[in-house]
């Protein structure tokens, strides 16, 4: 337990600290087909190699403080969630999109993060009242990466 404790002080860290200014205020609607989204938030799809540095970018996606996979730095991946090694053969885009905009959609006990919701949970920080995790196009991009990732 001590590596979860060290993983949701980290989170907790870095949901406090202070969103860049021109961060957009108002989210893109989307809709929900079963357990996806079927299409781009902003309409157009994301850039995979900018995905892949986001992903690897613990301050900034907290992504790889709970999933390993085929991402740099094995070592310093978290046990907490599912490894996402060949996510992009077991779910659709539109699954791995729903996943990282709203995981309580699908399971309100979630740990993970809801990405791109205004009230992404009791533990966000004043700062980020009002404001996703994630700008849309940075979700877009996480999702053209994780698709890429069939074996
Ligand atoms: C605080 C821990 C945490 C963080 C941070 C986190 N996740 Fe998750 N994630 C989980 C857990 C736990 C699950 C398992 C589903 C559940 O919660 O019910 C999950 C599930 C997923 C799934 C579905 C996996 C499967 O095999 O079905 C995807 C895709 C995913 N996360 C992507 C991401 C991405 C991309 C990021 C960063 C933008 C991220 N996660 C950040 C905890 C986290």
């Amino acid at each position: 337990m001590k590596a979860a404790g060290h993983c949701v002080a980290l989170l907790g860290a870095a949901l406090m600290a202070p969103q860049e200014a021109g961060a957009a205020d108002v989210l893109a609607t989307y809709s929900i087909q079963g357990d996806a989204i079927a299409e781009p938030l902003e309409g157009s799809r994301g850039n995979a190699v900018a995905g892949a540095a986001l992903m690897a970018d613990r301050q900034r996606s907290l992504c790889v403080l709970c999933h390993s996979g085929p991402f740099p730095n094995p070592h310093l991946q978290g046990t907490l969630a599912p490894d996402l090694t060949g996510i992009g053969a077991r779910l659709s885009e539109g699954q791995i999109r729903l996943r990282i905009v709203d995981m309580k959609h699908l399971n309100p006990q979630s740990i993970m993060p809801a990405y791109y919701r205004l009230d992404a949970g009791e533990r966000v920080a004043g700062a980020w009242r009002g404001k996703p995790v994630l700008q849309a196009g940075e979700i877009e991009d996480l999702v053209a990466y994780l698709v890429t990732l069939k074996d």
